[in-house]
This record gives C-alpha cells, sequence and structure tokens, in this order.
C-alpha cells in the first residue's frame, strides 16, 4: 500500500501516489466538487470491504462508482436509459449520480446485491487527474464515519479516519458542499432518490421532453436515505426564520446551554459550502445546541433542507 512508494513520492506527485495506493488495494480520500470521498478500486473486492469496515457502514448500502468520463458508462451498466444519457450528457463532470442496469461483472459488494449501480463522474480537477490516471472506476461513499457529517476538507477526513486511511489528497474545500443529486433512470419516469446542487427544477427541465422526472417528494428507493444522518453530536433543531430561532437560542442560554444559531438562509450557495463545516466546527467548540434557520424548498433550498433535516432527525 501507501508503504511500496518511496515517502517523498506523495509529495512530489500526490496524485500518482494516490494511483499507486489504489492499484495496492489501499484506500484515498478523494476531493470531489460536493464532499470528500473514501475512494478504492471498484474492481477489487477486498479494497471495498475495507471502505465497509473502515467506515462503519452496513453491506446493505451501495456505493457510488466514480468514472473519469461518460464514455466509460458502458463497463459499468447493461444498457443506459435515455435519460441517464440525457443528464450525463447535460451534467458530468458534476454533482450528479444516475442509477442505471449494473453491469454483469459489477462487484455485488458495490452494489448491495442490487440490480442498479451508481455512476457518476465528478467536477474536481484532481478527482478528475486521478480517476485518468487510474484508469478505472472508483467507488467512493462520502468520507465520514458512518451516520456522522460528511467532510468537505482533507482535515474533516483525517479527523474522521487517522491512519486508516491510507492517503489523503487534499483538493482544498469542496466547492459545493453538499452530496450530489441521485436520479434513479431505472424506473419510468425516472425519480431524485437524493436532492443536490443540480437541483429537481434543473432535471425536470432536462427530462421535459422525455418523460419527465417523478418529484423528490415522492418515496424513497435508496438505501442509506435514513432519517437521522449527517448528524453531529450536538443537538439540531430547526426554524423557518431567524427571529424565531435566536429566541430559541436565548431561552436555551438562559438555561445554562451552549448554543450556536446557523442561518443557512441568504446565500444559499455558501450555506451548502459551509453546512458541514459549521456542523462540525460546533462540536469542536461543545455546542449543545445548534438552532439552525432553514432555506424555503427552492433551487439548491431542497438540498439544505434535506441534510438540515436528517442532521435534526433523532436515531
Ligand atoms: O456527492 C456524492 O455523491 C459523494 C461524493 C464522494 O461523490 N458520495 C456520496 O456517497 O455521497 P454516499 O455513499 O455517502 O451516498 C450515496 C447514497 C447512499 O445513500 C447509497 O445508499 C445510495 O447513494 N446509493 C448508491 N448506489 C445505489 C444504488 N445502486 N441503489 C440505491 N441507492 C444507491
Ligand atoms: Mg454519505
Amino acid at each position: 500500500m501507501s508503504n511500496d512508494s518511496p515517502p517523498d513520492s506523495a509529495a512530489a506527485d500526490p496524485v500518482g501516489h494516490a494511483v499507486d495506493v489504489l492499484r495496492h488495494g489501499g484506500l484515498v480520500g478523494m476531493p470531489t466538487e460536493t464532499v470528500y470521498g473514501l475512494a478504492a478500486d471498484a474492481s477489487d473486492e477486498a479494497a471495498v470491504r475495507r471502505v465497509f469496515t473502515v467506515k462503519g457502514r452496513p453491506a446493505d448500502h451501495p456505493l457510488i462508482v466514480h468514472l473519469a468520463a461518460s464514455e466509460a458508462m458502458p463497463a459499468w451498466t447493461s444498457s443506459i436509459p435515455l435519460a441517464a444519457a440525457v443528464l450525463a450528457d447535460a451534467c458530468w463532470p458534476g454533482p450528479l449520480t444516475v442509477l442505471v442496469p449494473r453491469g454483469d461483472h459489477v462487484l455485488d459488494i458495490v452494489t448491495g446485491g442490487r440490480p442498479t449501480v451508481g455512476l457518476r463522474v465528478p467536477a474536481h480537477p484532481m478527482a478528475l487527474d486521478l480517476l485518468r490516471r487510474f484508469g478505472g472506476g472508483l467507488a467512493a461513499p462520502s468520507a465520514n464515519r458512518f451516520g456522522h457529517v460528511s467532510p468537505t476538507t482533507a482535515a474533516h477526513v483525517r479527523a474522521d479516519f487517522g491512519p486508516e486511511v491510507d492517503f489523503v489528497l487534499d483538493g482544498g474545500a469542496c466547492p459545493v458542499g453538499v452530496e450530489s443529486t441521485i436520479v434513479d433512470c431505472t424506473v419510468d419516469p425516472p425519480q431524485i432518490l437524493r436532492p443536490g446542487a443540480i437541483d429537481e427544477e434543473q432535471v425536470a427541465r432536462l427530462l421535459e421532453g422525455i418523460g419527465g422526472v417523478a418529484s423528490a417528494s415522492g418515496p424513497s428507493r435508496a438505501s442509506g436515505m435514513l432519517s437521522s444522518h449527517y448528524a453531529p453530536d450536538a443537538t439540531v433543531e430547526l426554524f423557518e426564520t431567524l427571529a424565531t430561532a435566536t429566541a430559541r437560542a436565548e431561552s436555551l442560554t438562559a438555561h445554562g446551554m451552549r448554543v450556536d444559531v446557523l442561518d443557512a438562509t441568504g446565500d444559499l450557495v455558501v450555506a451548502a459550502q459551509q453546512l458541514y463545516a459549521w456542523l462540525r466546527a460546533a462540536d469542536d467548540r461543545g455546542i449543545d445546541v445548534v438552532c439552525a434557520v432553514i432555506p424555503p424548498p427552492i433551487g439548491l433550498g431542497h438540498a439544505i433542507r434535506d441534510r438540515l433535516q436528517k442532521a435534526a432527525a433523532l436515531a
């Protein structure tokens, strides 16, 4: 694994070093435009198994396979639904995952034994460089311990995993900050299973001429979509207005609690970018309760509300 290479190769060519680590069955913290992933060679069963062990993730929660380009899709799927082709063409590289029928050789451990596989081409230049030089698919969940807040910096990945991850590529803070939009293209009409930066309105527009898309509020079919997820240690309470959040914060503070008000309205691009760093910082500072003001459910507001609702849900 990482020890096979001379120690300074990582500094001289971090992406080349990451490729070596992956080819030897190791795990790499990979920056993407959404959040950091914990990447393994998607065709190496033992390496993928380690992802589940290190994350503490149940085996029935499938992993997204990351590709260098949409041209690599046929190697992973038995057929490309029209909706998946349209979305890939319009959105890749970018924060969108399509569920398509799995190809025959895709490992059961990657798909959780399901007939579908999630595919995505990330837009981060370092991830693309890694994928191109690696040459295969990289199975990568978000690089956080199961149920914890997703990581948006290399330091977050190191904080969750320490030496259990063989190498972390530092690509800076993730520009999007919330996980990719997931669209199940194996159902008719396709269904949004997880809201993200490619918002519901955009997906609907793209699929308008070919049968449309089912509303994101329909029943979720993705496993791993637990109601409680993305959760900090602090209790998270949700408010529609800053005034109600502040009033609650004052009352909790008067009762001796350590409270933070997190205003996730205003510039939603910045709110999404900062969301997970804010939640992690609240834990680092020993905050008991985060009073979060949630944005209206429009555009990126869907994704921010979804993640904060999951952070607020009791187990
Ligand atoms: O932005 C992202 O999507 C990030 C970066 C690293 O690419 N990845 C990510 O992966 O968020 P993860 O594993 O934390 O979340 C993926 C979700 C999980 O809830 C998983 O169960 C679901 O997608 N999923 C993946 N493949 C699936 C499949 N074939 N069928 C149903 N659900 C699937
Ligand atoms: Mg995750």
